[in-house]
């Protein structure tokens, strides 16, 4: 799929540049150097996803928006599951187990979003409200990026030990390469449904006038 192979590719250079400074010292960096860049540029690779497909949901391109829900799917699989297998439970001693299980909701939410986003790019046509929704999902997305790019910040007081296990894990998780739909459904440990089961009811109140 076309919009797989931009996302393995941009992968890739975010790979490339977690080794930028230090291949040119001819040594590998530090664990935490290397997390820090691999981990900056895939948010920037989906944060500019984002803004596209906000973009394309504004404008009702419904090919432009497939393609690039298709990406941000293929893109953010293997991201979400290292973060979960790894990143998050380590994060725990530095954070709390209460920020622990906001980031696992936040990824909760995201994809419920990406359902309905999926939703809306495979009908035939929009409409100027199903194109205002699709940017309000968007929209609702977004503050996860610049979120969890910030936990490097945290990331910075783990021991190198631990920032080679996140970065092992990434490796397992690009080398399965499960698309974000698949994973949440079939793989992923955590259930989505609870927040899937509230969002579903919550709209259906809103829409016969309760909400
Ligand atoms: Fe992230
Ligand atoms: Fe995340």
């Amino acid at each position: 799929m076309a919009g797989e192979m931009v996302a393995k590719k941009k992968t890739a250079k975010a790979a490339k540049r977690g080794k930028g400074k230090a291949a040119k010292r001819g040594e590998e960096a530090p664990a935490h150097e290397r997390f820090r860049e691999i981990a900056h540029g895939e948010h920037r690779e989906v944060r500019d996803i984002l803004l596209a497909l906000y973009d394309a949901f504004g404008k009702r391109n419904l090919k432009r928006a497939k393609t690039l829900h298709a990406e941000f799917c293929a893109h953010c699989g293997p991201h979400f599951r290292y973060e979960e297998e790894a990143l998050h439970p380590l994060l725990e001693p530095i954070v709390g187990k209460v920020q622990v299980e906001h980031l696992n909701r936040e990824h909760d939410r995201a994809i419920v979003d990406t359902i309905y986003m999926g939703r809306l790019t495979s009908e035939k046509r929009l409409n100027a409200d199903e194109g205002r929704q699709g940017q309000r999902l968007v929209r609702r997305i977004l503050p996860h990026v610049s979120d969890c790019d910030g936990l490097a910040v945290m990331v910075e007081k783990m021991a190198d030990a631990d920032v080679e296990t996140i970065l092992a894990a990434r490796q397992a998780a690009l080398k399965d390469n499960i698309a974000l739909l698949e994973w949440a459904s079939e793989t992923r440990l955590r259930s989505f449904r609870d927040t899937y089961k509230r969002d579903f009811y919550a709209t259906r109140q809103q829409a016969r006038g309760f909400g």
